[in-house]
């Protein structure tokens, strides 16, 4: 699939975004090793820190169907910069695929690209 493809999903997946509070929609589309691809948005709450974000319900979409092996992740944003995983979703993502790659997107269209351990270096393992 090409790069393109799965940042339109991820931008097609942030129309489902809940998110009264920040107004803010961010999509995430993950790509599984068997070609199967797991959608996700971000869902606040009137409580904030139990808002999850986008690539967290992707990957948690993707880990109760029994997937554990993940190539990309394609993130979307419309803001000016950057769409870039939040701290928290780092650590999680790192769980399962440190050597993923990570897109991220922005209003124009524009993406860059990393792989999860250049975002998260020395992550936290047991
Ligand atoms: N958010 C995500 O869903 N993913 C990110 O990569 C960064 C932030 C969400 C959390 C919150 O709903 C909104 O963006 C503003 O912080």
């Amino acid at each position: 699939m090409k790069d393109r493809e799965l940042l339109d999903m991820a931008r097609e997946a942030a129309k489902n975004a809940y998110v009264p509070y920040s107004k803010f929609p961010v999509g995430a589309a993950l790509e599984c090793a068997d070609g199967t691809v797991y959608t996700g948005c971000n869902v606040e709450n009137a409580a904030l820190g139990s808002t999850i974000c986008a690539e967290r319900t992707a990957f948690l979409k993707a880990i109760s169907e029994g997937k554990r092996d993940f190539l990309r992740i394609a993130i979307s944003g419309e803001g000016p910069n950057y769409c870039m995983p939040c701290g928290a979703c780092r650590q999680f993502m790192h769980e399962f695929a440190p050597r993923m790659e990570v897109l991220c997107t922005r209003a124009d269209g524009r993406y860059v690209s990393y792989r999860l351990d250049q975002l998260m270096p020395y992550a936290f393992e047991l």
